[in-house]
């Protein structure tokens, strides 16, 4: 029995398993919110129902303890879920004492650290039911769309994205690589079976800390035989919007939780605007408006509006501060006022965030240089005119990977193209549509400094039967960050590992 259930069993008695997230008391009656992993529910126990000893159990759970509980459900829109248990028996299973994650604000290092507790709560819960659905979601899509799985090697002989970002570890004595990407192995198996994914851990030593970068992350690489960039390109918008709806059809409850407006998410349900690079390089620079919107002039309008927010917190957190220190408050008059407090220092914080980012976002953006790769910060600029996805590509061929199709009409580009995510998120996605020329592939291993004798095997594929194809590779950390908008990559896995971070 589960709480997801409740609903078929109205006016029936059931029997619930689970953890205690909260419970507040009166006279004779205890409130316990029970969460068994489907939902959450109230529990109302008083010595009516449940007998004095009911009571005193009840009057004794504490927070996260996990329990039994049986009793009538009734339904109540009210409630959390829209229904409530009217206990008639519980029985503590596993008692809680100090439970370390309390209702109080924590600092996130803290909550890392306690991350194999913290997933419990609530907003937790969410993002990871969030992540289960698009995980689902992907796979459907590549399965009803004649994509075969594959799983490609985590020990790896050689580099695919830069030599800077490789975790090196010991194969019987020779040097291995954990896997960066999978997708030289899913070219090879694209020319077996047509159209293949792989959807694997991935691997890369990032030293330093942002909030878009893991050194371990799951990544979906899709591989086609036979598509060029611009059917490369469909295929990421039809994947992209097979997921969104996915989301919004399943977890309109979960994204209520976590506080996710959707409207971004529905918008995205739109052809995604496809610009080259040198398209989007004069609008990050403000030479080209999006919708009669300057990116540099709505920068710097923004952060005017950041600074009047900043006087107006401040004023107000002084006036509520001097107030309770005025004295003459009935208790719950302060606890309002504090607890307005809070969520106002919150927002000083935020906003104290956004005045040290604008500006440098404006000025990387109006310096930045022509044949560079984008960085966080650029795509920061560009994504916050979108209201959807975008795709660039067409890239400057020296600032992307080795194996990429040089653009057969300018051989300065490479076929190449990242999908940007919007309201700042930035990069989801990479791929392109793949060098077959194995002359021109040797001569981009050789500008690399890679070692030829690691890829003689990927130029075989040049030599026997080589046709067009095309595929790409999806983050699924950086997808749940934006989905569900949270600040950092770090909550959308459940064990994240990140520089300086390898615990729990
Ligand atoms: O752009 P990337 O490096 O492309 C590749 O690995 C290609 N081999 C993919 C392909 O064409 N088959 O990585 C692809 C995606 C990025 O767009 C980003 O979403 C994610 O993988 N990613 C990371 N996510 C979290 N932490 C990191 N350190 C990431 N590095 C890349
Ligand atoms: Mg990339």
């Amino acid at each position: 029995m589960y709480i997801e259930d409740l609903h078929k069993f109205e006016g029936q008695q059931v029997t619930l398993r689970g953890w205690i997230a909260n419970k507040r008391e009166g006279k004779g009656i205890v409130f316990a919110i029970l969460r068994d992993g489907t939902g959450y529910c109230q529990c109302v126990i008083t010595a009516d129902t449940a007998g004095e000893t009911g009571l005193a159990t009840a009057q004794e759970l504490a927070l996260e303890c996990s329990a039994e509980l049986t009793g009538m459900v009734v339904r109540d829109e009210k409630q959390i879920g829209g229904h409530e248990v009217h206990v008639s028996a519980l029985k503590l299973i596993g008692k809680s004492e100090n439970y370390p994650i309390a209702k109080k604000e924590h600092g996130v290092e803290f909550l890392m650290d306690k991350r194999h507790l913290w997933l419990r709560s609530t907003r937790q819960w969410a993002i990871m039911r969030i992540r289960n659905v698009i995980i689902y979601s992907i796979h459907r899509y590549f399965q009803e769309n004649g994509y075969v799985q594959m799983d490609s090697p985590i020990f790896t002989g050689n580099a695919v994205e830069g030599t800077s970002t490789l975790f090196e570890t010991d194969f019987y004595g020779d040097p291995a690589y954990l896997s960066q990407s999978g997708q030289l192995y899913g070219e090879a198996m694209a020319m077996a079976m047509g159209r293949i994914y792989t959807f694997g851990p991935t691997f890369r030593a990032e030293k330093s800390k942002t909030r878009r970068h893991l050194s371990e992350f799951w990544m979906i690489e899709p591989e086609m035989a036979f598509f060029d960039i611009f059917q490369n390109m469909d295929a990421i918008e039809g994947m992209l919007h097979a997921v969104l709806k996915d989301v919004l059809a399943k977890c309109s409850r979960e994204l209520e939780m976590i506080g996710r407006d959707t409207a971004v998410l529905q918008s995205s349900l739109k052809t995604f605007p496809r610009l080259t690079y040198d398209e989007a390089v004069r609008i990050i620079k403000g030479e080209q408006d999006v919708n009669g919107v300057n990116g540099i002039g709505s920068l710097e309008a923004e952060l005017e509006q950041v600074h009047a927010r900043q006087k107006e917190v401040d004023a107000e957190i002084a006036d509520r501060e001097a107030k309770i220190a005025a004295g003459g408050m009935k208790k719950g008059e302060i606890n309002f006022f504090q607890s307005k407090i809070d969520s106002l220092k919150q927002e000083k914080a935020d906003l104290e965030e956004d005045a040290r980012n604008i500006p440098q976002w404006i000025n990387s953006a109006r310096n930045f240089e022509y044949g560079n790769d984008f960085g966080g910060s650029d795509e920061t600029v560009i994504t916050r005119l979108f209201d959807s996805p975008i795709m660039v590509y067409d890239w400057p061929h020296e600032v992307k990977a080795f194996y990429l199709k040089r653009n057969p009409e300018d051989p300065r580009f490479a076929r190449g193209v990242d999908v940007l995510a919007p309201e700042g998120y930035g990069e989801i996605v990479g791929g392109g549509e793949r060098e077959t020329n194995e002359e021109m592939l040797k001569e981009k291993i050789n500008e690399h400094q890679l070692p030829m004798e690691a890829f003689e095997w990927y130029l075989d594929l040049r030599r026997f039967g080589s046709v067009p194809h095309s595929g790409f590779g999806l983050g699924l950390e950086r997808l749940v960050t934006w989905v569900c908008k949270l600040k950092h990559v770090r909550e959308s896995i459940p064990f994240p590992r990140m520089y300086g971070r390898l615990k729990p």
